[in-house]
């Protein structure tokens, strides 16, 4: 096929359905912020003279009317309750598995996947590729997107990419991209996010920000079946910035050999992030809109990637250019924490049902990179 022949190739872009799965277990910010006080406690008596010495500091006690204020937080959905809450622990408790064992992430991504097959009626032979998209994979290789195609019996490509919470929507923009120039007809992103595993219960600024959930998104090209939603355009943008970083990686073994002490973590400057965040993220979708033809007048409905509650008012009024209701942007926060890249996916989910065809939404996703992505969709 000439260049020309494949121009003239431009398929319609769908989603086709969603999925998305939360853990049964939950964490309320009471049951969260008595666990940190106890280790910060223990954690000052412990370091007492140290702490008096200026040698070391205190660790800062923790409260449930900053995290319900300052984030909107109530509650998080997690893989694994009691390690978590455990003060010798602060981490899920997860058995390591055998080589002929489904993995952990592959088996907590399937949750999502398996609706959102089912509802499209598909079987996974029928998909040409998988994208894992999600803020971390639980190995290098073999990548975890090649597990979930086996675990479907799909039998073409597969690969997986990471940018943070954003990560689902590149998934998208990339799939769309693939599917309207040709390059395959049926493409699954799926985001297993098991936050609790990379975030630092011990560090007050974080403890409490994330959740675990799996979520996933199958494009497909338009061959007339009716349903789903048109893909109008996707969106990515990134710029660089250290303020919000998560060091867990390979090379953490090495780096151990020269400093023994070493313990890398999750750390974030909130309000910088935040106030870069609410600036960065709306340009990017305006820029979609601008692309695309679509007025912020036309849009009936954001879905913005949930990480705090302000920054979702601020962040919808920017990109529907009025101000943000619980019909126009609405929230999941309180319930699910920030669940990294399947929160767009799940906010999608349970509040898209009401729209009617022919009305348009713009799902909105932003984090650490600072990566933004976003997506103009309608209903069909
Ligand atoms: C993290 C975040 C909720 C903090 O909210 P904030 O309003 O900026 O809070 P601040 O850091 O200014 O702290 C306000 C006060 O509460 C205190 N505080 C901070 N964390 C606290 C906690 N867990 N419990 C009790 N008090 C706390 C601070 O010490 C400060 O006290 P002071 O005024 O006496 O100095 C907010 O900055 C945020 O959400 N940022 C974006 C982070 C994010 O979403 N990252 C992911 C992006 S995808």
């Amino acid at each position: 096929m000439d260049s020309r022949d494949e121009a003239e190739t431009v398929q319609t872009s769908i989603i086709r359905s969603t999925g998305f799965w939360a853990p049964p277990d939950v964490i309320t910010n009471a049951e969260l912020v008595a666990s940190y006080n106890a280790y910060a406690k223990r954690f000052n008596e412990e370091h007492a003279d140290a702490i008096a010495a200026g040698d070391v500091p205190e660790v800062p006690f923790s409260s449930t009317d900053f995290i319900a204020n300052a984030s909107g937080i109530e509650r998080r959905h997690v893989l694994e309750k009691s390690g978590i809450l455990d003060i010798d622990h602060l981490v899920p408790r997860i058995p390591p598995r055998g080589f002929d064992d489904i993995s952990v992430q592959a088996e907590f991504a399937m949750r999502a996947v398996k609706p959102a097959l089912e509802k499209a009626g598909r079987d996974g032979s029928e998909i040409d590729g998988v994208i894992v998209a999600s803020s971390a994979q639980q190995r290098n290789f073999p990548g975890l997107s090649c597990e979930i195609q086996n675990l479907i019996g799909a039998t073409g490509w597969s690969f997986d990419l990471t940018m943070a919470c954003a990560s689902a929507l590149y998934g998208l923009n990339i799939a769309n991209a693939m599917i309207r120039s040709g390059q395959a007809k049926r493409i699954l992103v799926c985001s297993p996010e098991i936050m609790t595993c990379i975030n630092v219960h011990s560090r007050r600024d974080v403890h409490f920000i994330f959740g675990d959930a799996a979520s996933a998104i199958l494009v497909e090209a338009d061959d007339g079946t009716p349903g789903g939603w048109d893909v109008l355009g996707t969106h990515t943008q990134n710029k660089f910035s250290n303020h919000l970083r998560s060091d867990y990686g390979f090379i953490n073994i090495a780096e151990r050999t020269v400093d023994p002490d070493y313990t890398p973590g999750l750390d974030q400057d909130g309000h910088k992030v935040f106030k870069d965040v609410v600036s960065f993220a709306p340009v990017v979708a305006r820029d979609l809109m601008a692309q695309i033809g679509l007025e912020p007048e036309a849009v009936h409905r954001a879905w913005l990637h949930q990480a705090n509650i302000r920054m979702v008012d601020m962040i919808a009024k920017r990109i529907l250019g009025r101000d943000r209701t619980l019909e126009n942007a609405p929230s999941i926060l309180e319930e699910y924490g920030n669940t990294s890249s399947s929160s767009v996916v799940m906010n999608f989910e349970k509040n898209s049902e009401d729209m009617k065809p022919g009305e348009t939404g713009i799902m909105c996703a932003y984090g650490a990179g600072y990566g933004v992505g976003a997506a103009a969709i309608r209903k069909r």
